[in-house]
């Protein structure tokens, strides 16, 4: 996903300085190649041997040795680099970039580079909220640093608020979104995920084997591509994508009740949830006791939520899947039609390295002028971005 990017890290002297440790394992997990700067009060926290193991480059530490190389380190650093972060970043380095102040390796590698500058800050919650640090880092947005915002929580200096740094996931997925052309800004577009659980009684429910994965990585996707986001979800084990309103259900009525809601503001539509087709006539209020015999269950339609949007869906993209186990391609078109939808995503479950709770998928877009587009084995997350890119063809 990062593969070919250059991004230097600037770590700071803040004692959040370890989480930078984290976040620069997901950006070389990425295939980006990470050159750390630290200050001087940053060693005093990590040493930078455990930078230097990890980014496999030499860390810089001091203006003056780098300068009696051949290249001049910081300038050669800052030409090469795509994007810069600063994480942890102190009130203080904060405060001589908004000022112009260059004087060790860091601040003036900064000051030299034309990349996109992400500043992830990390202070005390009363550093956070003088007046002359807000002055700074607004400077500082007026001349297109990116800020991460801090987290709010227990600080390390005791007092509880805002000033934490942000989780290395988070700065990670606003790394990734900077470097990504945004060519769904504008675009709010509305997934849904996961199964949903229709109740039998207060211990059981009827459910499908759907892990969320796919819907997951197609939310993460849009987000880094700039769109304004909402997933509606039903009960996974994943964790919340960063930046994208995260809507969750159980049934399918409230799935239905939630996608509703959200249907009007959003421009794109996709339905990747397993929607159970059936839920029980009647909900026990207490646990059905087995019996000597057998036990037969009345199951009622539950409504069906692409089909409704189908009706209703204008100009806006619409797209659902179809998970089937036998004549993939009748199946898939028949669903096109019935729901009135602009793309599906034809998905033989039965497959090996397709469907439910595995990372790949292959697929077969059905479009509504009757063409078919094969799609080879691949990752979840690289067939979400292929998606969207169809999404913003249906679009234009
Ligand atoms: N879907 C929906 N509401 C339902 C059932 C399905 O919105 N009650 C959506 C799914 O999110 C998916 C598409 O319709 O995008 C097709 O779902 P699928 O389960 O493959 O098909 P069904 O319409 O349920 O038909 P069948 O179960 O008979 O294959």
């Amino acid at each position: 996903m990062l593969q070919g990017k250059e991004i230097i890290l600037g770590v700071t002297g803040g004692i959040a300085a370890y989480k930078a440790v984290e976040l620069l394992r997901l950006l070389t997990k990425a295939g980006a190649g990470v050159h750390v700067i630290m200050t001087a009060s940053a060693t005093e926290f990590v040493t930078p041997l455990t930078f230097q193991t990890l980014s496999m480059n030499p860390v810089s530490t001091s203006l003056f040795n780098m300068i009696s190389e051949r290249e001049i380190g910081h300038i050669s650093l800052a030409d090469r680099a795509d994007l810069f972060i600063i994480a942890p970043a102190t009130a203080n380095v904060i405060g001589k970039l908004a000022n112009g102040i260059a004087d060790d390796m860091l601040t003036t590698t900064v000051m030299a580079t034309k990349a996109p500058v992400l500043v992830a800050p990390a202070m005390n919650v009363n550093m956070y909220q003088n007046p002359i640090y807000r002055e700074n880092e607004a400077k500082l947005k007026r001349h297109g640093y990116r800020f991460v915002e801090p987290a709010k929580g227990m600080l390390a200096c005791g007092w509880e608020g805002e000033g934490k740094l942000q989780e290395p996931q988070v700065i990670f997925e606003e790394a990734v979104a900077a470097l990504t052309r945004q060519d769904l800004a504008g675009e709010h577009v509305l997934i849904t995920a996961g199964p949903t659980r229709e109740e039998l009684d207060p211990v059981r429910f009827i459910s499908n084997h759907s892990s969320g994965k796919m819907g997951y990585a197609i939310a993460r996707a849009a987000r880094r591509r700039g769109a304004t986001v909402t997933l509606v979800t039903g009960p996974t084990c994943l964790a919340e994508p960063c930046g994208v309103e995260t809507i969750q259900v159980v049934s399918a009525e409230e799935m239905r009740q939630a996608v509703m809601a959200a249907f009007p503001a959003s421009t794109m539509i996709i339905k990747a949830a397993a929607v159970s087709d059936y839920r029980p006539v009647a909900r026990a209020m207490a646990k059905i006791k087995k019996t000597a015999g057998t036990l037969t269950l009345e199951l009622e339609k539950n409504p069906d939520i692409l089909s409704e949007l189908g009706q209703i869906k204008g100009e806006k993209v619409l797209i659902g899947f179809a998970a089937e186990t036998d004549d993939l391609m009748g199946n898939a078109a028949k669903k096109l039609a019935a729901k009135n939808v602009d793309m599906i995503v034809a998905n033989d479950i039965g497959a090996e390295g397709a469907g439910f709770n595995v990372d790949t998928n292959i697929v077969k877009l059905l479009f509504r002028d009757g063409s078919v587009e094969d799609v080879p084995l691949m990752g979840k997350q690289e067939l979400a971005d292929l998606l969207l890119d169809r999404a913003v063809k249906l679009k234009s």
